[in-house]
């Protein structure tokens, strides 16, 4: 192979791992020793670690009615429900994340993207998964599709200081591919404890892939859009209702869908009416 050959052999490998854009001026070492783990509070040994539990998607309207599967059973899994279930509170919460190692990941992100907005707000919403500029910022939503997502909900007189969100993983997929079912499931204890400690009035899944994990549907997007579900987890008092939206991703590739998406919204700002 030519010298020109392999540098762009060794170029097209960095951008399949993900290694698309310069963030710093000096490279980090990755296999300098890393700063020891934050604490995060014991769990009683005495419980066995028990698998997650199920969480039930029931759909108010139109009635569809079907149990999610939990998460696979495995050592990774039994101990991110173990961590993220001991977790008392966001901060606890977040902690358990920084010293947690079960999903892949965290190997290649630059920043853990944990939250942001009000916890205290009556409306939590959950995206897909982090890109360049949530890795970047450690923030979720603070990209493109992020500003599109934050003028739509504007349209209902939300910003962030009355809304929460986050994301079905914790950290960016390199070269922003999806990220694998394991990846998903191994950050899926902390996402359900997350909705948990927030506890919020109405939850919003943003696009397909967090409505598949959260409730469990295999339906397309387009088909669960527009309808409210009952969303359930063992740690909640009470299910929450749960509008799923199109993802401000595709809503950038295909403005057309605007229209269907204003609907939604407007369905979301009535909710928030009645309980006022
Ligand atoms: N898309 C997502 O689903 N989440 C983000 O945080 C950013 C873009």
């Amino acid at each position: 192979m030519t010298s020109t050959g392999s540098t762009l052999a060794a170029l097209r490998w960095y951008v399949d791992m993900g290694v698309d854009e310069a963030v710093g001026e000096v490279a980090p070492d990755w296999l300098a020793p890393r700063p020891a783990a934050a604490k995060i509070p014991a769990v009683p040994s005495a419980s066995p670690a028990a698998p997650p539990p199920a969480v039930f998607a029931v759909p108010t309207a139109p009635a569809r009615t079907r149990a999610m599967s939990a998460p696979a059973a495995i050592p990774a899994a039994q101990d991110a429900h173990r961590l993220a279930q001991a977790a008392r509170d966001l901060a606890e919460l977040q902690d358990a994340l920084r010293a947690f190692d079960g999903c892949q990941l965290k190997q290649t992100a630059t920043n853990l993207v944990f939250g942001d907005g009000n916890p205290k707000a009556k409306v939590m919403l959950v995206g897909e998964a982090p890109g360049a500029d949530e890795d970047r910022q450690g923030k979720p939503f603070v990209g493109v599709s992020g500003q599109l997502l934050d003028r739509m909900l504007a349209w209902i007189g939300l910003d962030r200081s009355a809304f929460y969100i986050t994301n079905q993983v914790y950290w960016r997929p390199p070269g922003n591919r999806k990220p694998t079912d394991a990846e998903v499931a191994s950050c899926q204890p902390f996402v359900m404890r997350h909705i948990e400690l927030v506890l919020p009035e109405v939850l919003v899944l943003v696009g397909g892939a967090a409505t598949r994990t959260l409730l469990g549907r295999a339906d397309g997007v387009m088909k669960l859009r527009g309808h409210w579900f009952d969303y359930a987890s063992a740690g909640l008092p009470r299910p929450i209702p749960t509008m799923v939206i199109l993802h401000p991703a595709f809503l950038l590739r295909t403005p057309s869908f605007k229209r269907e998406t204003w609907r939604d919204l407007l369905a979301i700002e009535q909710r928030l009416k009645t309980l006022h």
